[in-house]
């Protein structure tokens, strides 16, 4: 099927969602960018146009230099943490209240679908508010940075450290294996705002068309997925996904 170009969203997709007993949606930075969060991959604005993953964020990076690590992921902790959920995280709210099967994929650590009102969500890279013992991997709630040092936990002495996932480390099992099934389950996934090149979330949006479900991009630019989607909505989602929803789901 031919992508519609600019956003012109056919009436055959609003049906579509409309029939759909299970709806699943996989979600990548491109959702939080209307927020004012940094994306990783997109030119000049991205954060790995900026920072060498390596260097920050990988098991390696950490045991090098704890500093660093921890310092850079506060800073991204803060930023975050001044910033609102926009027009596409609450429309993903009202499609979960709508839908009589539903799960929200996020490879998102920021933590913005819970405050916009998800529920039915797994985070598959982890959360960037809270915070694990790097030997242990049990979250600490209580921890204070206030002297500018990188905290250790209280039980084992060890660095603490942001429960995300770095590179070259496994996902949450349990995550995972949830979003996996809601891939070979659902009839819709929308995959928004992610470039769809970080496995294993990349392979989602296959498994979900090998399953049979119509896969939907929205995205302003292309990615690997784009030739393979069933749809492609080429614009942000904050201004697509709203659109697109209070159409397809109108009574
Ligand atoms: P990327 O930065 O790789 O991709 C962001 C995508 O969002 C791009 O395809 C953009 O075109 C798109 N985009 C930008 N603005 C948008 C908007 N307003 N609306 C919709 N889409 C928009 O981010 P991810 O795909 O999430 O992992 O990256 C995947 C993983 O790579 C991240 O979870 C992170 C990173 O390294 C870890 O840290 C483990």
């Amino acid at each position: 099927m031919k992508p519609p170009t600019a956003i012109e969203i056919p009436s055959e997709l609003h049906r579509a969602l409309r029939r759909a007993r299970f709806v699943a949606v996989l979600t990548g930075a491109g959702i939080s960018a209307e927020s004012g969060v940094a994306t990783f991959r997109d030119a000049q604005t991205g954060l790995w146009a900026q920072f060498d993953p390596r260097e920050l964020a990988t098991p390696g990076a950490f045991a090098r230099n704890p500093k660093r690590v921890w310092d850079w992921y506060a800073w991204r902790r803060e930023r975050v943490a001044s910033v609102e959920p926009n027009a596409g995280h609450r429309a993903l709210v009202e499609l979960e209240r709508q839908a009589i099967e539903f799960l929200l994929v996020t490879q998102n650590v920021d933590g913005l679908h819970q405050r916009a009102g998800s529920q039915k969500l797994v985070e598959l890279h982890g959360n960037i508010a809270r915070v694990k013992c790097s030997q242990e991997g049990t979250i600490v709630e209580e921890w204070s940075a206030a002297d500018g040092e990188v905290p250790r936990c209280a039980n084992c002495g060890a660095f603490l450290r942001p429960d995300v996932v770095w590179f070259e480390e496994l996902l949450p099992e349990g995550a995972l294996a949830a979003a996996e099934n809601a891939a070979r389950s659902c009839e819709v996934l929308l995959v928004i705002g992610t470039s769809a090149e970080v496995y294993p979330a990349a392979g989602l949006p296959m498994l979900a068309h090998e399953h049979g479900a119509l896969v939907v991009e929205i995205n302003p630019n292309e990615t690997p997925l784009s030739a393979r989607a069933d749809y492609v909505l080429r614009g942000a989602s904050g201004t697509v996904l709203p659109r697109f929803l209070s159409a397809a789901l109108a009574p």
